[in-house]
């Protein structure tokens, strides 16, 4: 895939080998659950870095001095259900003052097409960085479909996370959104006839939940 702007493909090793272990079959639930937790938490180091800073006044043992906190309206996590919900306590472990919305989707089993069931943002979503988490970007029309509701209720600063992507999903969110920082764990090769990443790691919500 040619590099975009706006789309990060996250490099590091300890991001590498724990999506490796996401991928074995063998992973079981709740070694899956912590896995994708700790993942956020490492992407989310990455894509946190531009949050905006000021300098506020604290005082020290010795003396008072002017130095850096996180500026502005709390940020806002938005997991997009189910499987996105496996991201949120890791990005938490970072912004624990965080503002955690939630947005209903699931994909038709024919079609693959995006449905909405729920969308609950924290207000005023206009002023906040959100955060829109899911594990898995495929072909790309949950994530379009969340950014577009995100949009159509104000929110402005949107960046996208997920773990695992597929080039056709890609392409699609940042010709549909290319103001929308896009950050991945693995580029995978491609999707299969049912809509799934390959190799991917199956299905990540049944494989979070344990359901089948
Ligand atoms: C999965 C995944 C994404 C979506 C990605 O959810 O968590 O939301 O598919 O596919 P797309 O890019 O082709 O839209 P799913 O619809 O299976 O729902 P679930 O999280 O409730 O299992
Ligand atoms: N959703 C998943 O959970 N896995 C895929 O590979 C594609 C969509």
């Amino acid at each position: 895939m040619e590099p975009m702007e706006n789309v990060v493909i996250l490099d590091h090793p300890l991001l590498k080998h724990k999506i490796s272990r996401l991928r074995d079959k063998h992973t079981g639930t709740n070694e899956f659950r912590t896995l994708v937790s700790e993942i956020a938490a490492l992407e989310g180091y990455e894509a946190l870095r531009d949050l905006p800073l000021e300098d506020v006044e604290v005082e020290t043992p010795i003396e008072t001095c002017m130095t850096p906190m996180i500026a502005g309206k709390k940020l806002a996590i938005v997991p997009i259900l189910r499987a996105g919900l496996g991201m949120v306590d890791g990005l938490l472990t970072l912004v624990p003052t965080a503002k955690v919305g939630h947005i209903g989707l699931y994909r038709d089993p024919v079609t693959h097409e995006p449905h909405e069931y729920y969308c609950k943002l924290p207000s005023p979503i206009e002023l906040r960085t959100i955060v829109v988490v899911d594990p898995m970007l495929a072909t790309g029309g949950s994530g379009v479909a969340a950014v577009d509701f995100i949009k159509a209720h104000g929110g402005k600063k949107i960046k996208f996370m997920c773990i695992i992507a597929a080039p056709e999903g890609v392409k699609r969110l940042h010709e549909a959104h290319p103001d929308v920082q896009i950050y991945i764990g693995n580029l995978d090769r491609e999707l299969n006839e049912n809509a799934y990443i390959c190799p991917g790691l199956g299905d990540a919500g049944d494989r979070i939940f344990g359901t089948k």
